[in-house]
């Protein structure tokens, strides 16, 4: 029996969350939705979206079905597209390979796409009760400071075998398991931060490692550091009064499949496309910083208003994109940076 279990799911019934809008379902598909918009994004940016998304796509086969544009103008803010490109392609893969229903098993779970060890266990543990610990960056946080666990986390051997001691400490009995999951969710969301542990209103702190040596600051162990890097970018606004030219970024990388302004990589090679009458109209609007994870991207949006007869020509020498037509940019996939420039929010 895990007294660490036993603290963790007894505090989580008295004190954890019970009330956001994806607990108390078994339905894996409502908790399947919550766990990738919940992927590094807190919740209360998911709640502005998680009801609005189940409104549009109540089951897996309705999400299935859509177009992929559909999918990412509903996520379009949220940021990590490439999860809802995952989100999409596993309920096709659920629809047409399972029958459309969510395999029960962790297991079975993590070969779908977007789904990873993590996901899977969290998804398997609140609807089936299936013993299998997750092991997020706020999970490993609490059990690495609970056990002291001296491991570097950036190699993949100490990852496992960290997951290894996560499995041996989860509850023996399997209806304890979603107050368990939740419970290591919700003390590393409050209790356990990662600067400022509130260790006195911790059911752990009688048993935790780290904090008996007064080491909580020293765990968990990583050694590979974020590297940022900063980019910079001009982008053309061109504007008719009816639409705006966009271009479909590519399938991977910053913004997949999302409609941006064009962006060059210099003022200069900007002017060569407005070159000629059009480049004095061009008004230069205030640049901004975008911030992303490991990147912070400064932007500059060069505006110019056409009249729609000489619009063609000049969108003719941007090559790729198209003109969208200003009451349709609510329902397309625009990056958040785009969205409040081109429509105030
Ligand atoms: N973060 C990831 N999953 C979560 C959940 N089920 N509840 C609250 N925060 C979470």
């Amino acid at each position: 029996m895990s007294q660490l279990a036993d603290a963790l799911v007894a505090w989580q019934r008295t004190h954890g969350r019970h009330a956001l809008p994806w607990q108390n379902t078994r339905d894996p598909y409502r908790v399947w939705l919550s766990e990738i918009m919940l992927q590094q994004t807190q919740v209360a940016a998911v709640l502005r979206y998680y009801d609005r998304f189940l409104a549009r796509f109540p089951d897996v086969a309705s999400l299935a079905a859509a177009p992929l544009d559909d999918v990412l103008a509903l996520w379009s803010g949220l940021g990590y597209y490439s999860r809802a490109r995952n989100l999409h392609r596993c309920a096709q893969t659920v629809v047409a390979q399972h029958g459309g229903v969510f395999p029960a098993s962790a297991a079975v779970l993590a070969e779908l796409p977007g789904i990873g060890r993590s996901t899977a266990a969290a998804i398997a543990s609140f609807c089936h009760d299936e013993r299998v610990s997750i092991l997020d960056g706020n999970v490993k946080r609490v059990l690495g400071r609970a056990l002291a666990f001296d491991g570097d986390l950036a190699l993949p051997a100490q990852e496992r075998a960290l997951w290894q001691r996560a499995t041996e400490l989860l509850p023996t009995d399997r209806t304890d398991m979603p107050a368990y999951t939740q419970g290591l969710m919700d003390l590393g969301a409050t209790v356990c931060s990662r600067s400022k542990p509130d260790c006195l209103l911790c059911p752990l702190s009688g048993l935790c490692a780290a904090r008996a040596s007064g080491r909580t600051a020293d765990y968990p162990v990583r050694t590979r550091k974020l590297k940022r890097t900063r980019r910079e970018n001009w982008c053309l606004w061109l504007q008719t009064p009816e639409a705006v030219w966009l271009q479909q970024r590519p399938d991977s990388g910053i913004w997949a499949g999302l409609w941006s302004l064009p962006l060059f990589d210099s003022e200069a090679d900007l002017q060569v496309v407005v070159a000629g009458a059009d480049a004095a109209r061009v008004v230069a609007l205030p640049g901004f910083v975008h911030v992303l994870t490991h990147l912070d991207w400064t932007l500059h949006p060069r505006r110019l208003g056409l009249d729609p007869s000489d619009a063609d020509p000049l969108a003719a020498r941007l090559g790729k994109g198209r003109w969208w037509p200003l009451d349709q940019l609510d329902r397309i996939g625009l990056p958040a940076p785009f969205s409040r420039l081109l429509l105030g929010r």
